[in-house]
């Protein structure tokens, strides 16, 4: 039988919050503390901040009872059994991990502890913090036998978060005390049995009661390695079919066919092949980052990871002289842009590939109407609306009289636009799509030029015509 647990998260961001929410829809009693009072008064009331399937529904039915917060991590250290760190682990100047906001928590849960307590790190942290944190711990006057510090690294990735916490492909549990492996066992025992799939209402998702997640147990260091090491080979995946797809369009060949010939090789599987503008995020850049640094102060050569990144950084750059190819010139282009979020289904803008691109138009002194559905509010506080940048709402404001259409980010609704519509408001029918959402024969029957990553450029018949009686 699953038993109710308290349990504390400090920090309340992608990762804390939905840990949070999630800890409770599982059965247990959360208290989750952020030393930023406006956010925890905002949660309080309802208020999900984030963009997330799920979330509203899952904080509307657990705040101020399963789910408390809380700006007082000593009282949170005081009620729970389990403290989960979750707070931001951003980069450095220097490319590693700072992770003074890791290290402040572990000194405050020090001042409060008076009883056995297991601290968990769910940020994504480099190897050997364990032994920081412990160290930390230790040199703030607490014993030894009053806490143990685990590894349970979360692999949920933003937009689909919810149902990636609560139908994970493997919980990763790295505890080199046994008492505290028992207490996470514990806690994630309604996926582990299966029992949170049987319960009505329960969200649903790749899981089911015959068909639980496992849960890995390893030591501490080999958890917090298989998370960066996760995250740095998904990057590598994604910059190696970016990298083929230049080689397919150096020779005409379809990188779609080539990422499905390679998919269907169960050793390489298909996802993570999607060719596009580059990886964005929170995540995949700053991890690459780290765990190429880690290596680094190893004395361990890990170039790899920084090819990975050479091409991802190419990947934009290529992407705009696709954008040149197609209109000759850029300086006083009208483009409309599709897209400004980091991926699909999130209003999150952290190092998004699209807004670089964006970025490198406006240097290039071309004019933007940029469109998304949930990432503007936020662009425009980092990006601000001026002469050549206008924000609009809806992808046929974008294409308005203008010279062509860029496909930035994989949102949904990008792929099911009305296109004869768009090719009647487009001052030239040209699409330039750097996910590779629609079929380039389609395009063409619609009339467009269609450009896209990894596959021939398509041209409607007219266009051929008129550029092979040019030449
Ligand atoms: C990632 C990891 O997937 C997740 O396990 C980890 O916990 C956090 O980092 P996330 O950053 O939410 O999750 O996004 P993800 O869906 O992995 O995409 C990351 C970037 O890669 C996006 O910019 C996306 O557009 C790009 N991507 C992804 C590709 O370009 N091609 C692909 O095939 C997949």
């Amino acid at each position: 039988m699953s038993e109710n647990i308290k349990i504390a998260v400090v920090g309340s961001g992608y990762v804390g919050l939905v840990a949070a929410v999630c800890f409770a829809e599982m059965g247990h009693s959360v208290i989750c503390v952020d030393n930023d009072e406006r956010k925890v008064a905002a949660l309080q009331a309802g208020d999900s901040l984030i963009h997330e399937n799920y979330l509203p529904e899952l904080l509307e039915k657990y705040r101020n009872t399963s789910v408390r917060f809380m700006t007082d991590l000593a009282e949170a250290t005081r009620e729970c059994e389990a403290i989960f760190i979750a707070v931001g682990t951003p980069q450095s100047e220097a490319g590693d991990a700072d992770l003074s906001y890791v290290e402040a928590v572990a000194c405050e849960i020090a001042r409060s502890i008076t009883s056995y307590k297991v601290i968990v790190e769910k940020s994504t942290v480099p190897v050997y913090t364990n032994e920081w944190v412990t160290r930390s711990m230790e040199r703030n006057g607490v014993a030894r036998h009053l806490f143990d510090v685990v590894s349970n690294p979360e692999f949920l990735r933003e937009g689909t978060a919810v149902t990636d916490f609560l139908h994970p492909d493997r919980i990763v549990v790295g505890a080199d005390s046994e008492r505290a492996a028992a207490i996470l066992t514990r806690i994630y025992l309604p996926l582990t049995t299966g029992d949170y799939y049987n319960r009505s209402g329960a969200i649903v998702g790749f899981h089911n009661v015959n068909q639980p997640p496992p849960l890995l147990l390893t030591s501490t260091k080999s958890a917090e390695i298989i998370k960066h090491a996760s995250n740095a080979f998904l990057a590598m995946k994604i910059s190696f079919i970016n990298a083929v797809s230049n080689l397919c369009e150096a020779t005409n060949a379809n990188v779609e066919q080539v990422a499905r010939g390679m998919g269907l090789d169960s050793r390489i599987g298909p996802r993570f092949l999607r060719p596009g503008i580059g990886y964005g995020g929170s995540c995949f850049p700053k991890d690459v980052a780290a765990f190429r640094s880690v290596a680094e102060q190893l004395g361990i050569d890990f170039s790899l990871l920084t090819e990975v990144e050479k091409i991802n950084s190419q990947q934009k750059r290529r992407f705009l002289n696709k954008v040149r190819s197609a209109l000759w010139t850029l300086r006083g282009k009208r483009l409309g842009v599709l897209g400004l979020a980091f991926k699909g289904e999130t209003d999150d803008i952290r190092e998004s590939p699209a807004i670089d691109v964006v970025e490198m138009l406006l240097a290039e002194n071309c004019s933007i109407a940029a469109y998304d559905p949930a990432a503007a509010r936020r662009t425009k506080e980092e990006l601000p609306a001026g002469p050549n940048l206008c924000y609009v709402d809806d992808a046929y404001a974008a294409a308005k009289d203008a010279d062509a259409l860029l496909i930035l980010t994989d949102w949904a609704e990008f792929a099911n636009l009305d296109l004869n519509r768009l090719n009647q408001t487009l001052r030239y029918p040209i699409i330039i799509d750097g996910r590779n959402l629609y079929d380039p024969d389609i395009m063409v029957k619609h009339g467009f030029t269609y450009l896209s990553i990894g596959r021939a450029a398509a041209y409607p018949v007219r266009d051929v015509a008129s550029l092979s009686s040019a030449s």
